[in-house]
């Protein structure tokens, strides 16, 4: 296990860091990102999707679950999936949206927000991504990047 620890002071570094991450990044990884509402997942996420050219707009699944993105790597167009779990509270609901299935498609990259709310079948991710904010300054985030 292996991890590297960032600080970021504003939005932008926090998208450019997620970018510059992405680039380790291959068909099939997990991702999971922890940290509390507004921590900066999404923007992070929206980092490692501008490495990845997707046009659709990244915004937080928190309604619909689950995201699906067209990215290219070497010019080929590939699947990433971008989950929200927050507001996932059984088995079954992960079942209605398909979750398992999407964790183990084999060609797709997928970043799960709120992963502790699937404990028990997340079994393993490549990379965790956690972010904290900090209470005196607004904008200052801590990111911890852990190679799994
Ligand atoms: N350093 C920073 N990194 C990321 N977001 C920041 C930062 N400073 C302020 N913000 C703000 O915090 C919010 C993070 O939102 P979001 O990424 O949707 O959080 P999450 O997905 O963790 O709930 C955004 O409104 C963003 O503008
Ligand atoms: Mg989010």
């Amino acid at each position: 296990m292996e991890t590297e620890t960032f600080t970021t002071h504003n939005e932008e570094e926090t998208i450019k860091l997620g970018e510059k991450f992405a680039s380790v990044l291959i068909k099939g990884d997990v991702v999971l990102f922890y940290g509390d509402l507004g921590a900066g997942k999404t923007e992070f996420i929206k980092g490692i999707c501008r490495h990845f050219k997707v046009d659709e707009i990244v915004t937080s699944p928190t309604f619909t679950i689950m995201n699906q993105y067209s990215g290219l790597i070497d010019n080929q167009e590939f699947t990433i999936y971008h989950v929200d779990l927050y507001r996932i509270k059984t088995k079954d609901e992960l079942d209605e949206i398909g979750f398992e299935d999407c964790l183990f498609s084999p060609d797709a990259i997928k970043l799960v927000e709120w992963a502790e709310n699937a404990n028990g079948i997340v079994k393993f991710s490549n990379y965790t991504v956690k972010i904290k904010a900090d209470f005196d300054d607004e904008t200052e985030r801590l990111i911890e990047i852990i190679k799994n």
